[in-house]
């Protein structure tokens, strides 16, 4: 597959979003293939800045360059007004917008602001059930207990804070949620909750359940996804071995439950028939999950083959039938995306993570560029 070929018709589709995005930001479409615009309201404007940090870092053009730094001066308003930040998805929100611009730039002002959303991620720690709040106010009778597998991919934010600032805060919280994540959502199987109820006041585990899954036991296939990523970097960060095994052990299961197009449905417990809908985006992040894995092994471990295997093999399948490829009409990248099939939400659609997750993956096919999770 020419990777390369497929990312210059992803530059080309993004190129053109410039244009019609101008300063909103892509969240997911609604059956007419046109992204919904949002401003600074949602969990997802990180990825249309990761996007345009990518496509800079790849293509050195300044128009790439000019959006993404205008897109982190709004993180920067976003955070001062404190507008919609009452969630765990502030990691995702600034690791790809401020903490990328530090890591292409080393600008000392996105650092400064990449650092100051550590610190509100940090105020959703709740010392009592030792968990981050994924959401809610504290003290929700729903939320205040309740942790989410999504929530591995925020800790990054902490990791980079942890190692940017030598204190050792951030990272025994993140360490603390990641433990707990490990322990509660991970099945004896290898499949996932995707989220587990805890007492809010002492911690007892209560039970595990879903939000976007097809039912409270099921695996919801962009869960698990996240997971193997997840789990790939704190073991990256803390070198830690169960950490390592549990995202193998989430990358073997994922993988032996694919259908025969190497694209997931949207959960692995859904009944496959005639228009049940795929979630290409959960395909896309195990790519890169297994990619940022398989880099983590030794050449000699036969494990690290077969992931890679898996990842080419899922990407060359979005590449050749998922993907817009360029199509001047086409706001997104990835067709087949599930924001939430379980609420009728865009279940068929693009979704900007899975475009970003998908630009990501040929990127660190393309030349090893691996995203902005960790310093490099
Ligand atoms: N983190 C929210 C989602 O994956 O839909």
């Amino acid at each position: 597959m020419d990777w390369t070929a497929a990312i210059k018709q992803a530059l080309r589709t993004t190129s053109a979003n410039l244009e019609r995005f101008k300063d909103a930001y892509p969240h997911v479409s609604n059956g007419d293939g046109k992204y919904a615009r949002m401003n600074q309201t949602n969990w997802t404007e990180g990825f249309w800045s990761g996007i345009l940090w990518l496509s800079y870092e790849y293509s050195q053009e300044p128009a790439f360059r000019e959006a993404a730094e205008r897109s982190v001066a709004s993180f920067g308003r976003r955070l001062e007004q404190g507008n919609q930040l009452d969630h765990h998805d502030i990691g995702f929100l600034y690791s790809l917008s401020a903490k990328a611009q530090w890591i292409i730039e080393q600008d000392e002002s996105a650092r400064e602001l990449a650092l100051r959303a550590a610190d509100a991620l940090m105020r959703r720690w709740r010392p009592g059930p030792r968990l981050i709040q994924a959401w809610g106010a504290e003290g929700d009778p729903e939320n205040g207990g309740r942790i989410i597998i999504d929530c591995l991919m925020n800790l990054p934010l902490l990791y980079w804070a942890a190692e940017q600032t030598g204190d050792g805060r951030y990272a025994e919280i993140a360490r603390a949620h990641a433990e707990k994540s490990r322990r509660f959502l991970v099945r004896g199987d290898d499949s996932s909750y995707h989220t587990f109820y805890f007492d809010p006041e002492t911690g007892d585990a209560l039970r595990g359940g879903t939000h976007q899954g097809f039912r409270d036991g099921s695996t919801w296939t962009r869960g698990q996804a996240w997971g193997i990523y997840g789990f790939a970097l704190a073991h990256r960060y803390y070198k830690a071995p169960e950490f390592l095994e549990t995202s193998k052990r989430l990358a073997r299961y994922f993988i032996a439950h694919l259908p025969e197009d190497q694209v997931a449905y949207w959960d692995f417990d859904v009944p496959q028939e005639e228009g049940t809908p795929r979630d290409s985006s959960a395909s896309a992040i195990a790519a890169c999950g297994l990619l940022e894995l398989a880099g983590q092994l030794p050449e000699a471990d036969p494990e690290r083959h077969a992931f890679l295997a898996a990842a080419e093999q899922s990407m060359r399948s979005l590449v050749a039938r998922y993907f817009t490829a360029g199509h001047e009409a086409e706001e997104g990248l990835l067709r087949h995306g599930s924001y939430s099939v379980r609420s009728g939400a865009s279940p068929d659609d693009f979704v900007i993570w899975g475009d970003y997750f998908f630009l990501e993956a040929l990127m660190r096919l393309d030349r090893g560029i691996p995203g902005y999770w960790y310093a490099r």
